[in-house]
């Protein structure tokens, strides 16, 4: 392809529009000391079956000792048009803190390797996974109907200059992973990460996956491609995640709240005695639902999956919320005597436009407890449970939740 003179001014001019989209906060606002920041991620390329699994480094994000009040993120197109799942299904998106040596630089596009690993220090939750599940904020096809603020007094603070290690920064790192599901000979199959699809046998680093290992993120990584109908032909598109900050600056009026994220595939067990309850939490993050029995099931199909999980020290539970995937219908976390501490239940789309996917995961419910109502004990043990559909097999379907706690207020 060669370019003519116009061709060049016409590429440049698209260039510096997408810089300057890049770089700018779109839109600002401040309510009740609350502000908001309106970013887009680096641009991602997607063609029909096509996945991207991105890591930037060094994101967009309001500095300074805050208190985070909320994040929200939806996959848009150049023009700024928010995209349908059933185009670009969003997997999901991960928001990471991390402190960054000064004066090293991370490309912010992504490469998982080319920094020291002493360069970067990543800065987790306060758990429960020993080695999974660090963000702060993650959600995926059920983004743009999820509340995620922060209700007052409450907020995540970060950003607090006393607990950066000296000669780092603070910096955020968002993980987006998409897959683009135009044209796709089965599309619930692409999103389910079905390895036949992607025809692949050997994970990203080159290791077999074995028969047993049916669908998942092992086999739809980063630049793989899933089956297409012969002869579907469509371009290839620029896209980018747009993700909405809320926070405050920090006060002493304001509460800090920790983030906890249960996983009910975590193989963690109580054992008798003084075991820390802060170790041996095997987070396996996706399960397979197998089809139901239709013979013997006569109540409908469903799979309930329940793990016993427990915090070393409780609190006052200030926000709940489940993540799960297309089959899901419903999670919950109780307390040792049964009471819930919060339900969260899926909405599903029923139309086309971007928010409403038929089929889709397009929201989750929130629990947001009348301060100080809810509270979970120190050590005490906790059941979480997360139900599916069974009417057909599900693979990488995931069970999370994700609670904020603050201090017990008595
Ligand atoms: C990351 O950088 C390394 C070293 O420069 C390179 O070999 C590798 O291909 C890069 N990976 C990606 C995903 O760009
Ligand atoms: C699937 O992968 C195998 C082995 O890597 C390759 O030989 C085959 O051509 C691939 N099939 C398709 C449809 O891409
Ligand atoms: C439990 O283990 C965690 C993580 O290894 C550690 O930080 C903590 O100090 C331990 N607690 C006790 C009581 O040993
Ligand atoms: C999950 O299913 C069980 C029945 O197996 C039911 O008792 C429970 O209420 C369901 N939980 C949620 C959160 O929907």
């Amino acid at each position: 392809m060669s370019h003519g003179p116009q061709g060049w001014l016409l590429s440049l001019a698209i260039l510096l529009l997408a810089l300057s989209a890049q770089s700018s906060q779109a839109r600002l606002s401040n309510e009740n000391h609350v502000k908001t920041a309106v970013f887009l991620s680096p641009k991602f390329v997607l063609g029909p079956g096509s996945v991207v699994n991105k890591l930037y480094y060094d994101i967009d994000f309001p500095r300074g000792h805050i208190a985070i009040k909320g994040f929200n993120a939806e996959v848009v197109d150049e023009a700024g048009n928010p995209v349908p799942l059933h185009e670009t299904y969003l997997h999901h998106w991960v928001l990471e803190r991390y402190y960054q040596r000064e004066g090293v630089e991370i490309p912010k596009d992504n490469n998982y390797s080319v920094f020291q690993q002493s360069d970067v220090i990543l800065v987790r939750n306060s758990g429960i996974c020993d080695r999974a599940l660090f963000q702060y904020y993650g959600l995926g096809s059920e983004t743009r109907k999820t509340d995620t603020h922060v209700p007052d007094p409450y907020g995540i603070e970060v950003g607090d200059p006393a607990e950066i290690p000296a000669g780092f920064e603070e910096k955020w790192r968002l993980n987006v992973h998409a897959i683009d599901t135009r044209g796709a000979e089965d599309r619930l199959g692409c999103t389910e990460c079905r390895c036949d699809l992607y025809n692949v046998t050997n994970d990203e680093q080159g290791q077999p996956l074995g028969p047993d290992y049916i669908g998942g993120l092992r086999c739809c990584y980063d630049e793989t491609q899933c089956r297409v109908r012969k002869g579907f032909v469509s371009a290839k598109r620029s896209l980018y995640m747009r993700y909405t900050v809320k926070w405050a600056a920090w006060d002493s009026c304001i509460v800090p709240v920790k983030i906890y994220i249960f996983d009910v595939t975590d193989t963690w067990k109580r054992l008798d005695g003084s075991r820390n309850l802060s170790t041996g939490h095997n987070c396996l993050v996706e399960y397979v639902v197998e089809a139901c029995d239709t013979g013997v099931a006569s109540k409908g199909c469903f799979d309930t999956k329940r793990v016993s999980l427990s915090l070393p020290t409780g609190g006052d539970v200030v926000y709940g919320v489940a993540h799960q995937h297309t089959g899901g219908i419903g999670s919950a976390l109780y307390g040792e005597d049964g009471r819930v501490i919060c339900s969260s239940i899926p909405t599903y789309g029923e139309g086309n436009k971007a928010g409403n996917e038929a089929g889709y995961i397009v929201g989750m419910s929130t629990c947001y407890p009348r301060p100080g109502s809810v509270k979970i004990y120190d050590g005490e043990t906790l059941v979480l449970e997360s139900n599916y559909s069974s009417a057909q097999r599900h693979t990488g379907v995931m069970g999370l939740f994700y609670i904020l706690v603050a201090e017990s207020s008595q």
